[in-house]
């Protein structure tokens, strides 16, 4: 049994994370499929993260490279059932961890605005000065240093 979250390093972790992010963004908000997966899902360099309740996927996440030093913290999903237990935040910590592994010293996101004060417990700072639409969703730049 897995518990907590973990590194999709296998094609069934790898199918745990996609499905939650489906679940998640595709089902739940409306986000179009081909939009949702994209080709850095399979780049050199991304980890994907998938967080675990006993053996039930319950939350996702996604790190990739965005410059020298930087990574780009997207697809930071918990299944709607399992929301305000803590995955959440579980899922950024191990995220964090495993950016200043890969030598980040900063991360940077796109926060749909709803989700803004879940990054500002975790002491990201917006750095927009305006709103902006992505997939039809209202955004906000944020980022935090390592
Ligand atoms: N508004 C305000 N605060 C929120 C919040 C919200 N929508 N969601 C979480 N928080 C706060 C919690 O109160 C908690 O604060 P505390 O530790 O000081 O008590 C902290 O953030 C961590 O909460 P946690 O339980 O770990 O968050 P979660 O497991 O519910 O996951 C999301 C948060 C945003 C990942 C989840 O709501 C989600 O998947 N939403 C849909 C997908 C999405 O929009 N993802 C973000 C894309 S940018």
């Amino acid at each position: 049994m897995t518990d907590g979250v973990v590194r999709a390093t296998t094609d069934d972790r790898l199918d745990d994370a996609l499905d939650v992010r489906r679940e998640v963004f595709v089902e739940g908000q409306g986000v179009p499929a081909d939009l949702e997966r994209d080709d850095y899902d399979e780049r050199a360099g991304t980890i994907h993260f998938v967080a675990y309740d006993g053996d039930r996927p319950v939350g996702a996440a996604r790190l990739r490279p965005a410059g020298e030093g930087v990574g780009k913290v997207q697809r930071v999903a918990v299944r709607e059932s399992d929301r305000g237990q803590g995955w959440g935040r579980r899922l950024m910590a191990a995220l964090e961890d495993a950016a200043r592994e890969a030598g980040y010293d900063r991360l940077e996101l796109d926060a749909q605005t709803h989700a803004v004060t879940f990054y500002e417990r975790l002491d990201y700072e917006v750095t927009s000065e305006e709103v902006f639409t992505d997939a039809g969703i209202p955004h906000l730049s944020m980022a935090k240093d390592l």
